[in-house]
């Protein structure tokens, strides 16, 4: 079954008395151990879609299909539930607790369903060996790197074993050495461990890491390509400006106003 689905998503916000559209009619569809990557420029519309995949706001048309369930009709208490057992977040700020330690944070959805005792225990000593924190395990947020907070928040994220693990420039706050280990932690995670992952950046660096390039302009994805016969990053920046370019040119044929 798909992990994850996005069925002709439509959403649009109100600024002030005018209407912004964020997503002009989005489909896309991730298959399962996928690691997806969406470029796009400011204001393209890039966290709206990772927010509808993740139920946190819905469209104003269209379907989000994950593990094959509709989410777009559950009530608030339905989606919450659905959300903490099947979906994953990660954001470009940690967002840990600081007054809990490493294995804490990262077994607090799993307290939050009521789960403790050796189970939960046993399950954050396997996730704090997978991300390479064992020894990080007692400590609090602030004696951590940024790297190592990253990962933390990203163990969190994989504690109740989610099909889909969503990020939302989960490598934005770290310098390059971090943001590398947390890339190659992501690929490892979709490569070794089937997980399905989409992941927001603006940096080739970042998203040479994935398997896939979604590319998106103006509220639609208007390009995807993979990435296993790019050279690498340079290589990844050049053809997702090919693509920005290619679909201005074919908007001007069109008749298109940009
Ligand atoms: N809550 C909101 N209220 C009003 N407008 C919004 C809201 N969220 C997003 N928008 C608008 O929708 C469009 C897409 O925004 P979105 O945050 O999805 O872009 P993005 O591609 O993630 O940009 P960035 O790279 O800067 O994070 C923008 O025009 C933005 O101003
Ligand atoms: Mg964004």
């Amino acid at each position: 079954m798909t992990p994850l689905a996005v069925e002709n998503a439509v959403k649009t916000f109100r600024q002030g008395d005018r209407r912004v559209t964020a997503l002009a009619g989005v489909s896309l569809s991730v298959e399962k151990g996928q690691f997806l990557a969406i470029m796009g420029a400011s204001g393209s519309g890039k966290s709206t879609l990772l927010h509808l995949m993740a139920g946190l706001t819905s469209p104003d048309s269209g379907r989000i299909l994950i593990d094959g369930q509709d989410i777009t009709n559950m009530g608030d208490r339905d989606l919450t539930l659905f959300r903490r057992r099947h979906v994953g977040l990660v954001f470009q700020a940690f967002n840990l607790i600081p007054t809990l330690t490493a294995a804490e944070n990262m077994a607090l959805p799993l307290m939050l369903e009521g789960r403790n005792g050796s189970g939960v225990a046993g399950r954050i000593d396997e996730l704090l060996e997978t991300l390479g924190l064992s020894h990080r395990r007692e400590h609090r947020p602030d004696v951590m790197s940024g790297g190592e907070q990253q990962r933390v928040a990203i163990g969190r994220a994989l504690a109740a074993d989610p099909a889909v693990i969503l990020a939302d420039e989960p490598t934005g706050n770290l310098d390059s050495t971090n943001s590398e280990s947390v890339c190659e932690l992501l690929r490892d995670l979709s490569a070794r461990h089937g997980k399905t992952i989409v992941m927001v950046t603006h940096e080739p660096t970042v998203a040479i890491f994935a398997q896939q390039v979604c590319v998106m302009k103006d509220g639609r994805l208007i390009a995807q390509f993979a990435t296993g016969e790019l050279a690498g990053a340079p290589d990844l920046a050049v053809k997702y400006q090919a693509c920005l370019r290619a679909e201005g040119t074919e908007a001007v044929r069109h008749g298109g106003t940009k």
